[in-house]
């Protein structure tokens, strides 16, 4: 696991989108996995950037989504296929047919569920996977104790969860659902590069437990461990726990081989 400690989430966000941006001059039509919540943001905002200023043509990626509330009516602002659409598609000006995400309304959620694992697999895999983490350590919507070879399924929030995404409900707990449809630790760790981003204190407990504890389903995060590519980019605040901080800045800061440059 590659660790870059960055000075700010800003930082963080142009890295990734660097990284993402020499992906795609590589692999133009790239199927890029992206997460939602507030913290890759700036990552978005610093590759629709790149877009506008042509210094990568996007116009070939896909894009798909990591994970999706039930039951949310369709086009509801929160729904992630919602958020999706407006934080990364329509900024890098993709169209709606080059994203694909799991049917969160779907009456056979199983089905799918199944149905999204496929399209994944028939469009050839993920290339690169971004994540954020939970304050419990989740991925995607993989909450402890999530099976560390399960592939995507419906999954019901923790409390915790549901009041730490309450803010995108008008604070009002009783507004966010209790099901979502996740990928699977096992679906996740199927792409080819994974690309977790965390900043600020909240996720330092987190991050210390993701990169330095042990391989447990107790902090589905730290799965991470068992891919052959995976990048944490932290800022100081959330690498503010790690034992291995300084070791991390000797080896990984200045040396962005990770990024494909
Ligand atoms: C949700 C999403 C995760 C995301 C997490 C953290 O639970 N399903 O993919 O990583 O929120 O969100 P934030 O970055 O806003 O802290």
């Amino acid at each position: 696991m590659e660790v870059v400690i960055v000075p700010d989430a800003k930082a963080g966000g142009e890295l990734i989108a660097e990284a993402m941006a020499a992906l795609v001059r590589r692999k133009p039509d790239a199927l890029l996995g992206v997460a939602t919540g507030s913290t890759p943001l700036p990552i978005y905002e610093a590759l629709a950037a790149k877009v506008r200023a042509g210094q990568v043509d996007a116009s070939r990626a896909r894009i798909c989504q990591l994970d999706e509330y039930v039951g949310l009516p369709a086009g509801h602002p929160e729904s992630y296929r919602a958020v999706v659409l407006r934080e990364v598609v329509e900024p890098l000006g993709l169209s709606e047919a080059s994203f694909m995400g799991p049917d969160g309304s779907a009456e056979d959620i199983v089905g799918a569920c199944e149905a999204y694992d496929r399209a994944l697999a028939e469009a050839g895999g993920v290339d690169l996977q971004l994540l954020g983490i939970g304050t419990d350590g989740h991925i995607g919507f993989n909450e402890p104790c999530s099976s560390l070879a399960s592939r995507t399924r419906i999954k019901t929030l923790t409390e915790q969860t549901r009041v730490d995404n309450a803010r995108f409900f008008d604070n009002d707990l009783d507004q966010v659902p209790h099901h979502v449809i996740t990928q699977g630790i096992g679906t996740i760790l199927d792409a080819r590069h994974l690309v977790l981003l965390a900043t600020g204190e909240g996720k330092a407990e987190a991050v210390a437990q993701t990169v330095e504890g042990p391989l447990s389903a107790l902090v589905p995060a730290s799965a991470l461990q068992l891919h052959r590519h995976a990048t944490v980019v932290v800022d100081e605040a959330a690498a503010s726990k790690l034992k291995l901080a300084d070791y991390f800045r000797h080896t990984y800061a200045d040396k962005p081989s990770w990024q494909g440059l």
